[in-house]
């Protein structure tokens, strides 16, 4: 595989346009207000330690993000309450590595901070992603189910 360079960071505040740019292009509809409210609550509210990363190319284009929670409560950080949102790779960009990069930078930066355990919810049908988790050393937990009901 041909690995671009990438440079992996903290996502900041000014990154909300590309972030909203690259997810709209992965699902063809804007999440503006989502995203409005995501980034109000991780970057405002002083609740959630910074976690949140993204991949920047050679000219400086965000090309990736992930977005994950890491809160603070009164009892400081939660060793199993660190979980990921969303993820998102530009698809002009995909197959290259740089999904797996994001996801090896977080996890590191989450174990340096004391985490122990990352959750994440995917949809059973989103063949791609579910691939990427397990790729990711992710799998079905033991612990927790989802549980629905229909009204
Ligand atoms: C899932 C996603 C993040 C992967 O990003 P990427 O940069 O292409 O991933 P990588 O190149 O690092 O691939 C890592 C591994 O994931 C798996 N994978 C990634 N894309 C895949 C695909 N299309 N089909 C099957 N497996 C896939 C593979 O195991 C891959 O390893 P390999 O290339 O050595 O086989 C990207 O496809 C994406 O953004 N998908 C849309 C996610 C989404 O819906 N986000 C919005 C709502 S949460």
């Amino acid at each position: 595989m041909n690995q671009p360079f990438i440079r992996i960071r903290l996502m900041s505040e000014e990154d909300f346009d590309d972030v909203v740019r690259i997810d709209q292009k992965i699902l063809g509809v804007s999440r503006l207000e989502y995203y409005k409210l995501k980034f109000e609550l991780l970057f405002k509210s002083g609740e959630y330690l910074p976690t949140s990363l993204v991949a920047e190319d050679k000219d400086g284009n965000l090309v990736g993000f992930i977005m994950g929670e890491l809160y603070i409560g009164e009892f400081g950080i939660s060793r199993e309450g660190a979980s990921i949102d969303t993820v998102g790779v530009n698809p002009d960009c995909r197959r290259q590595g740089i999904g797996k990069r994001l996801m090896t930078e977080f996890v590191e930066h989450l174990k340096q901070l004391g985490v122990q355990k990352i959750n994440t919810l995917v949809e059973k049908e989103d063949a791609r992603l579910m691939n990427y988790f397990n790729a990711n050393l992710f799998s079905p937990s033991k612990a927790v189910i989802n549980l629905e009901r229909s009204i």
